[in-house]
């Protein structure tokens, strides 16, 4: 696997698009980009859709995702005319799940919360990176305090994969900018005060003053607030002591 910190260094002063493009020169293998339909990827999808670059788009559709999401899907394809390939949890083990826990049984435990991430997020999403070599996100560091000291590049040493997070160092000023600027469709729940949105029945709107990713899994201890997509427990919990 290359080496992090001199990519970090030869992206650190590219734009979006500049940075997306030079992906190519570095790697020959598949760039896929993972997108939630959120503010930060619908930037990143515009970038890559309105150059043609050779980066494949897929989501998850864990099946819980809001209506405003999929009218975003909807309209992103419309309006781009590219494909945007969709996952999906497996039948057999959602099916078991549904129907020996509950269809909200995420409320019951942090355990089984994973457990239904693990199910309509985790596994889909292995199966899109497979044979990746980079992963596009659109995490950014001021989003929380664990995502604070990612670098631009990451090794997922698990997936054996890069991960690139172009957006790492943006605003949420400076995404509205962007969205704004070329036209970027975007969820409209956006603008009724969810600032960071997954699946219907774990996000609600923040308060005022409360931080971006407030609203996600809100009835769970601070801390444990992320689905294992991008951090696994071990990392959380290191990250807080
Ligand atoms: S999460 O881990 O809490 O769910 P978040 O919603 O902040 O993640 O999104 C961070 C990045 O994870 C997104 O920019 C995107 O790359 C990826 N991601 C999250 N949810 C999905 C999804 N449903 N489909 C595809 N990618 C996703
Ligand atoms: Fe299930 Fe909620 Fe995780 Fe979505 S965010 S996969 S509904 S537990």
């Amino acid at each position: 696997m290359k080496n992090t910190s001199e990519l970090n260094l030869k992206f650190n002063n590219l734009n979006l698009t500049q940075s997306l493009q030079n992906l190519r020169a570095h790697f020959n293998g598949r760039i896929v980009f993972s997108t939630s339909l959120g503010l930060e990827d619908q930037a990143i999808t515009d970038a890559i859709f309105r150059n043609d670059l050779d980066i494949e788009v897929f989501t998850l559709d864990t099946g819980r995702n809001f209506q405003e999401t999929y009218t975003t899907l909807d309209e992103t394809r419309k309006k781009y005319g590219k494909p945007i390939t969709a996952y999906y949890p497996q039948t057999k083990a959602i099916e078991a799940y549904v129907s020996e826990q509950g269809i909200n049984a995420m409320y019951d435990s942090v355990e089984q919360r994973k457990q239904c991430c693990g199910i309509r997020k985790i596994e889909p999403l292995n199966r899109a990176l497979a044979g990746a070599e980079i992963w596009i996100t659109g995490l950014r560091a001021a989003q929380s305090g664990y995502r604070a000291d990612m670098g631009l590049f990451e090794a997922d040493e698990a997936r054996g994969l890069l991960k690139f997070n172009p957006l790492l160092s943006w605003s949420t000023e400076q995404l509205w900018a962007y969205i704004r600027q070329y036209e970027v469709p975007f969820n409209a729940l956006h603008n009724q005060n969810f600032p960071s949105i997954g699946c219907a029945p774990c996000t609600r709107a923040i308060a005022a003053g409360e931080d971006e990713r407030a609203g996600r899994w809100w009835w769970e201890q601070e801390g444990a607030q992320e689905c294992g997509l991008h951090f696994t427990g071990d990392k959380i919990i290191r990250r807080a002591a």
